[in-house]
């Protein structure tokens, strides 16, 4: 399956995924800096925030009330289609799942 990450500055990062593995996972493991996940997707960090591309949001899963306070601590602007990457699972429903980085984790 395949995945785009689109920067702040308009980089687009094009990966091949896995399904189960989260969306955080897949982007830190190709390099994309833009994705800090600092607390290694245990949900305690926010560095792994990602805006969700519109045609995209509605297909994912709802964000539980733990990702919700998290999303309180962003450093970037939180938005509707704001989510943390490392909640997202990937799975082959998600098959070219487009999102865009925040300009910054910290
Ligand atoms: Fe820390 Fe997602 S990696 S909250």
């Amino acid at each position: 399956m395949q995945i785009t990450l689109i920067a702040d500055d308009g980089t687009r990062h094009v990966l091949d995924a896995s399904p189960g593995q989260s969306l955080m996972r897949a982007a830190t493991q190709a390099g994309v800096e833009d994705i800090a996940a600092d607390c290694g997707g245990c949900l305690s960090c926010a560095t792994c925030h990602v805006y969700v591309d519109a045609a995209w949001f509605d297909r994912l899963p709802p964000v539980s009330a733990d990702e919700a306070s998290m999303l309180e601590m962003t450093a970037a602007e939180r938005r509707p289609e704001s989510r943390l990457s490392c909640e997202i699972t990937l799975t082959e429903a998600l098959d070219g799942l487009v999102v865009h980085l925040p300009e910054t984790q910290y």
